[in-house]
């Protein structure tokens, strides 16, 4: 039934490797793993991951319990991840996070060895999914879609064998693919393994990916935008195999600020007219996005999380009407290190306008790194726990957040968070918290 949780009877342990593999081998995939390798290597706290540094409260205030989230759920262990990653540039995550530019030599250098042994596979891709990608030399060739997604399954299994892997999970980590609609290719199984026979022009890459991991049972966590596994098909594949599922699109800088300051508005009842929020970037995504194709995929990710929060049917008064408008200019200079520029008109008290003006320069893959981490060990620890199908409880994670059928995507980051701990409590046998306050009364 949708919506409903079960109590797992019992959860496997965490024993054993844990492959953390990931579609693209870029700034976000190699920040990633050079972070983990550095934390393992005492150099580094894993600032960002609620995996490593989260409390969580257990009953009662009085009763003053409040473990590590990673004491309290049974995690992989950070010593016990393995990295892989396919790519259709052939550089190794040395080179590759030498050329993102994200992290320093005073980080990289120290890490070389290790990161120079993680090669990528090579990938399934087509460049009319991502036109502005220079230099690829590393891709799959097949008579039949169908025949690519055997590869990919083939490279898991021997990933998993060569690498002595309890198990796997997958984070897509690639490029912004074009847009497109989901169509009756994508409407079931048997549809879309028919499409992939006939080498379907809609098939995109991700989906072969996807679909191989599904097959695999791996858990499957989608960082961009691209619809993926946010298919009929893939989500009744996901089901009937009992595999966790979740996207779409990694929550980092200027959406993770909208739906932190949206919910502020909307719980003071301050109304909004506009919000201009405004993008430059100069890194290989950049360079992607500044593709109207790719840029189209981001944009319908990133328009949605205002509505969705102020719900201007039920506050017309507030919200009806407000312009939204997101741009990401594509600036060679500004590299990995983004700046975010949100111009937002609000209006309070006898309509009287006011601005809010947010200038976030951030780090996008610095942000989205801790990102990957958590949704690799909470995927597989909801695997562990027999949990399938979409992981709404992850939806803190993500811009635009995959619901079930009929159901509205959660965009607050609060309620957001407060479903991901009640979840882990409920999975754990604990109270869920209410914050009702009655403690003391009882
Ligand atoms: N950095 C963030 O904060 C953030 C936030 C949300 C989403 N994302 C998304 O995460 C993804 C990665 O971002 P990035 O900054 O690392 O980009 P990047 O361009 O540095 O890396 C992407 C890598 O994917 C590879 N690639 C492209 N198509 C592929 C395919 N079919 N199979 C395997 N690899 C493929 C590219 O060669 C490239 O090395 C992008 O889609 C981006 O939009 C990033």
């Amino acid at each position: 039934m949708p919506g409903s949780l079960t109590r797992p009877t019992s959860i496997a342990p965490a024993t054993g490797k844990l492959g953390i593999l990931t579609p693209g081998l870029g700034a976000v995939a190699t920040t990633f793993i050079a972070g983990v390798e550095s934390i393992r290597r005492g150099h580094t706290k894993p600032i960002g991951s609620l995996t490593q540094m989260a409390t969580i409260r257990l009953g009662k205030r009085t009763e003053h319990r409040s473990p590590l989230i990673k004491d309290f759920v049974p995690l992989a262990a950070l010593p016990d991840l393995v990295f892989g990653a396919w790519d259709p540039i052939a550089d190794d995550a040395y080179t590759a996070a030498k050329k993102a530019g994200v992290l320093s030599s005073e980080h990289l250098e120290p890490l070389k060895d290790f990161l120079s042994e993680i090669k990528p596979m090579s990938a399934a891709f087509e460049s009319r999914f991502v036109t502005r990608l220079l230099g690829v030399n590393n891709v799959k060739s097949g008579p039949t879609y169908r025949d690519i997604a055997e590869q990919l399954r083939a490279d898991m299994r021997n990933f998993k064998a060569a690498n002595g892997c309890d198990r796997l999970v997958i984070v897509w980590c690639a490029s912004t693919e074009a847009f497109i609609l989901p169509g009756p290719q994508h409407a079931t199984i048997e549809s879309f393994e028919k499409a992939m026979d006939e080498n379907d022009q809609a098939i995109a890459p991700s989906m072969l990916y996807a679909y191989a991991a599904l097959m695999e049972n791996v858990p499957f966590c989608n960082g961009a935008p691209n619809l993926t596994v946010d298919l009929p098909c893939m989500l009744q594949l996901a089901n009937d195999r009992g595999v966790p599922v979740s996207g779409k699109d990694f929550k980092t800088g200027q959406t993770w600020m909208k739906t932190i300051i949206a919910p502020g508005l909307k719980a003071r009842m301050l109304g909004l007219e506009g919000w201009y929020s405004t993008n430059i970037l100069g890194n290989r995504d950049g360079e992607v996005l500044d593709d109207p194709a790719s840029f189209k995929t981001k944009e319908e990710s990133k328009l949605s999380v205002l509505h969705n929060i102020l719900q201007p049917d039920v506050y017309p008064d507030l919200y009806k009407d407000f312009s939204h408008v997101v741009r990401i200019n594509y600036y060679p200079p500004r590299g990995d290190n983004k700046e975010g520029w949100d111009s937002i008109d609000i209006i309070g008290w006898m309509g009287y306008p006011m601005q809010i003006k947010v200038n976030f320069l951030c780090r996008d893959s610095i942000l989205a790194a801790p990102i990957v981490l958590d949704l690799a060990l909470f995927s597989d620890f909801a695997h562990r726990a027999g949990m399938k199908g979409i992981q709404e409880w992850l939806s803190f994670y993500y811009k635009s957040p995959m619901a079930g059928p009929g159901l509205q995507p959660e965009h607050d980051l609060f309620i957001q968070q407060t479903k991901l701990k009640n979840t882990l409590r409920f999975l754990m046998g604990e109270d869920q918290i209410t914050h009702l306050g009655l403690e003391y009364y009882t």
